[in-house]
């Protein structure tokens, strides 16, 4: 049998218009098997996946996206050797430096999300300082980038805050409900993900969004992230749109 690739025009005229999904949510996996697979140190691979995910970005602002989320570091990726957690800073640090104007006139918001007062050098703290701010009142797109970023820990802060205010006796805990629970999350004022797509081929969430991505469709694809692009950024959405979304209750056909 012979596979016929379709370009990504091909791809995105087969879309319905009226079914995108308003946020996105990627786990960039396998920068590191890319490389090893021809050969390249993981620095390469890491390079490799910065611009994939400036190819990504592109392409959901084309495409009308309003959001976009990307896992670029988890509290669990302390655990690498040291060079390559002090490359993935600096990669972050210059990509900052790089992109911030690119950012501004393709109207691209940047949040980050995660403990971004623990561990991560100061200068790059600055440099994320800096993104925020001056795209702060762009509206096409809000990309929010994870960041010393772990789902527990992200729960953690946000009980702790809750715990605070009713120990304060500013917050009676019988009103705590789903939805203001969110306002204490890192992603409060972001509709949750309608879809997560994992890059790699693993079937885990290795930490990510664990409360926001509740009832988010999850599509994992076998490409490696430094691979990924328009076409695959459309395959997952035409995925998505396949699927139905029922949030636990019944479709007519089965009523
Ligand atoms: C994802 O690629 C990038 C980060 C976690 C920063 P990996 O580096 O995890 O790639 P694999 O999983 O080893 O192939
Ligand atoms: C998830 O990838 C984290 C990021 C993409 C930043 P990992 O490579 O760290 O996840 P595991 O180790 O396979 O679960
Ligand atoms: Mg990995």
């Amino acid at each position: 049998m012979t596979t016929i690739s379709l370009s990504a025009r091909e791809l995105a005229a087969q879309l319905d218009r009226t079914r995108m999904p308003v946020h996105i949510a990627i786990i960039m996996d396998g920068n590191g098997r890319w490389a090893k697979a021809r050969g390249l140190s993981v620095h390469q691979g890491h390079q490799a996946g910065r611009e994939a995910l400036k190819r990504t970005l592109k392409a959901c602002v084309q495409l009308g996206i309003k959001y976009l989320t990307v896992y670029a570091f988890s509290t669990e990726n302390w655990r690498r050797p040291s060079s390559e957690v002090r490359f993935l800073m600096t990669l972050l640090e210059r990509t900052i430096d790089e992109e911030l104007d690119e950012l501004k006139r393709n109207g691209v918001r940047v949040r980050v999300i995660g403990r971004l007062e623990e561990k991560l050098p100061q200068t790059l703290i600055e440099k994320v300082r800096r993104v925020i701010e001056e795209t702060k009142h762009n509206k096409k797109l809000t990309f929010t980038v994870a960041l010393n970023y772990g789902g527990r820990a992200e729960i953690i802060d946000a009980v702790r805050a809750v715990a605070r205010e009713a120990a304060a006796g500013r917050l009676d805990p019988r009103e705590i409900t789903e939805e203001n629970f969110h306002n204490f999350l890192y992603t409060n004022g972001t509709p949750d993900p309608d879809l997560v797509i994992r890059t790699g081929g693993e079937m885990r969430l290795s930490n990510f969004l664990l409360w926001q991505l509740a009832y988010a469709e999850f599509v994992s694809t076998p490409i490696y992230w430094p691979d990924f692009d328009k076409a695959e950024l459309i395959k997952a959405i035409l995925e998505y749109q396949r699927r139905e979304r029922r949030f636990g209750g019944r479709n007519e056909m089965c009523a």
